[in-house]
């Protein structure tokens, strides 16, 4: 069916009620980023925490390298950051340093290495940008710091920006206008390095001219030289070596006989420390004093941006809700619900629920296996109940003991079928994405959008290429609903996944699948 022949029947949907993305609570980028968090070990984990766990992992080639995932993901959001200009609201956390980690400036494997390991994450609701500013708070808050708030929404630039990040070599009145160009001040200049030098290492392999290949050994073979004593961890080890003078006295950017490239000593004394020596004093608040800062760091956005509220975990969490047919063409609610629970919140034996339908509460168990994230534990309860009268189907809602029950909206009108939706990869790497949407009781097609994430050039970060008014063609009815097929093909697949949804005419989801 052709865009021109939908435009009439718009307005037979425009009747749908206004339920939020259904089936993704409160919506699908919230419920997608929380996972990210809470799901992080154990059953259902999402993986990404992995890559950091435990915090002196290197994910991105072998250990003997002697490279830190966690470290990288923090200097690469710098390095992205660094270039925004508050003159003109351009640049900031926009990915486009994904373009860019072939500059003098942006030296090493930690671009590549982190927008590479993001690219089979990226989708339609989480970019690379969105990434990198989870992966900084992913990184402090794994390897002992603490919890920096996540926003979502960024934009991913689809080209370079400009060039302008500091280097070793950079003068200090050049650093200075750098980070001011960024929104940062002398003493948050120095506060932010500081900040990120307690992560990590100077590699021989990278400044040569910082760190002579002495550093190089068989399980060091990049010839990493640590800032401090406690690279892996988020603390405050390095300010105390550079006031007191002990150990690594604030890494190789302090004590290189380099002069030209000793860029930490000339900042931090561009005050005469006084702002190190107020860190120092600090103790152990100092690292809440670079999660605050860092925080603004991530939340540096083109100013074309509009970021999320603060995404924070759900104690009570439908995952995988959605409606789909079953192999006799009935119509069934299927998911599971997650309890997050703590020593103090136990997650009960069974969990009931109703719908609007009926009011007879439901029995549903946990299944034997949970997971868990420094957010506490998570259990996880599957359901599958057929649904009889769709158009009565509005809300459902979960009771358990100790928890505070709470309903969910949800819509029925029209749905993309997950049993008949699925992603195909042919032998060159283009994927085909095919899905059935269905709506009950009108034979008007609804508004498909397919949104597939793709490789592109010059960088590792994929582009989502989006779809609009998707054709579709009538595929008979089911339950009550009449079904649309239909198929789109898009560039090589990066392996994210894709997405499918129903849009009523203003380009509101309606439904969303996101098909793995
Ligand atoms: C004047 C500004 C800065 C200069 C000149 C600078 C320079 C450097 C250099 C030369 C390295 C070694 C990279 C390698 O050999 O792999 C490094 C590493 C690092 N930098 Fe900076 N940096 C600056 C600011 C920052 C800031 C503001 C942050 C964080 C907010 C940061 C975070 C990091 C981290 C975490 C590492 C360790 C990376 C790893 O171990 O792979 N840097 N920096
Ligand atoms: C689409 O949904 C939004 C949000 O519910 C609503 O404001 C808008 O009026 C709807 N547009 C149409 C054409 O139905
Ligand atoms: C939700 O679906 C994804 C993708 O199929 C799967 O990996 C995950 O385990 C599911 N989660 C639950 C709680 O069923
Ligand atoms: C980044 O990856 C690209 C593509 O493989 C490669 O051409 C480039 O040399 C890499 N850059 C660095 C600094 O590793
Ligand atoms: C300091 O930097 C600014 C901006 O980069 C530049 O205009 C100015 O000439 C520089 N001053 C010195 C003394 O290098
Ligand atoms: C490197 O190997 C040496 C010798 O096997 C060992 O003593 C040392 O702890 C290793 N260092 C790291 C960082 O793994
Ligand atoms: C110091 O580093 C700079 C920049 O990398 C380099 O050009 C210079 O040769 C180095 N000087 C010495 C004495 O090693
Ligand atoms: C700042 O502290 C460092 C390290 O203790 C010291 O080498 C340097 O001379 C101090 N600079 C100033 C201006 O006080
Ligand atoms: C964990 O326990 C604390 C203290 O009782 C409580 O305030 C919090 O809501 C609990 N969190 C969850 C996710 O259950
Ligand atoms: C999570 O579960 C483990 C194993 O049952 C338990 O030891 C631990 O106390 C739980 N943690 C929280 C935060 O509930
Ligand atoms: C409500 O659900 C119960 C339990 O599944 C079932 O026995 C009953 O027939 C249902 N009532 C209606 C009106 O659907
Ligand atoms: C379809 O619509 C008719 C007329 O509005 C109604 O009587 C019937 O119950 C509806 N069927 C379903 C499955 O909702």
């Amino acid at each position: 069916m052709s865009f021109s022949k939908l435009i009439a029947p718009y307005f037979a949907l425009s009747a749908i009620p206004a339920a939020s993305a259904a089936f993704f609570y409160p919506n699908v980028q919230t419920s997608l980023v929380e996972g990210i968090f809470v799901d992080a070990h154990g059953a259902h984990a999402t993986g990404f925490v992995d890559a950091v766990t435990p915090c002196t992992r290197y994910v991105s080639g072998a250990a003997t390298v002697g490279r830190e995932t966690a470290a990288q993901w923090v200097r690469v959001s710098f390095h992205d950051f660094v270039t925004h200009h508050t003159s003109d609201g351009s640049g900031g956390l926009d990915a486009s340093i994904g373009f860019e980690a072939d500059r003098a400036e942006n030296a090493g494997a930690a671009m590549n290495d982190t927008i590479r390991f993001f690219r089979n994450r990226v989708n339609a609701k989480i970019g690379s940008a969105d990434f990198l500013a989870l992966s900084v708070s992913v990184a402090v808050q794994n390897c002992g710091g603490p919890i920096i708030p996540v926003r979502a929404g960024r934009i991913d630039a689809t080209g370079p920006g400009p060039f302008g990040v500091p280097a070793p070599t950079t003068t200090l009145n050049d650093t200075l206008s750098m980070f001011g160009g960024a929104g940062m001040s002398q003493s948050d200049a120095i506060t932010l390095v500081a900040c990120g030098h307690t992560f990590g290492a100077v590699h021989h392999g990278v400044f040569p001219d910082v760190v002579g290949p002495d550093a190089i050994t068989p399980n060091n073979t990049a010839g990493g030289v640590n800032f401090d004593d406690s690279p892996a961890v988020f603390d405050d080890h390095n300010v105390h070596a550079y006031i007191d003078g002990t150990g690594a006295k604030g890494g190789t950017l302090v004590t290189t006989p380099n002069v030209t490239s000793q860029s930490d000593l000339r900042l931090f004394s561009s005050d005469n420390n006084a702002t190190l020596l107020a860190l120092y004093n600090e103790q152990g608040s100092f690292v809440n004093t670079c999660a605050t800062l860092f925080q603004r760091m991530i939340e540096t956005v083109p100013s074309n941006v509009v970021l999320s509220d603060v995404i924070t975990p759900q104690t009570l969490k439908p995952v995988n809700s959605t409606l789909d047919f079953d192999t006799n063409g009935n119509l069934i609610f299927t998911g599971s619900i997650r309890v997050l629970s703590n020593e103090s919140a136990v997650a009960p034996e069974s969990l009931t629920h109703t719908t609007s339908l009926n009011s007879t509460a439901l029995n549903i168990t946990p299944e034997d296996e949970g997971g868990y994230s420094i957010y506490g534990n998570t259990t996880f309860y599957p359901f599958n109940q057929p649904i009889s009268k769709p158009s009565a189907f509005t809300s459902f809602s979960v009771i358990g003991s100790g928890i505070s029950s709470e309903t969910f909206a949800v819509q029925a009108q029209t749905f993309v079928v997950p049993s008949a939706s699925s992603n195909s990869e042919s032998e060159d790497g283009t994927v085909t994405v095919s899905f059935t949407v269905a709506v009950l009781n009108s034979s008007t097609a609804p508004i498909v959008k397919v949104s597939i994430p793709v490789v592109q050039p010059n960088t590792f970060g994929p582009l989502v290429e989006i779809f609009n008014n998707v054709a579709v063609t009538a595929a008979g009815t089911k339950a009550g609903y009449s079904l649309f097929t239909g198929s789109v093909s898009a560039g090589v697949w990066t392996h994210g996944t894709t997405e499918v949804a129903i849009v009523n005419g203003s380009g509101n989801e309606l439904d969303v699948l996101m098909v793995v």
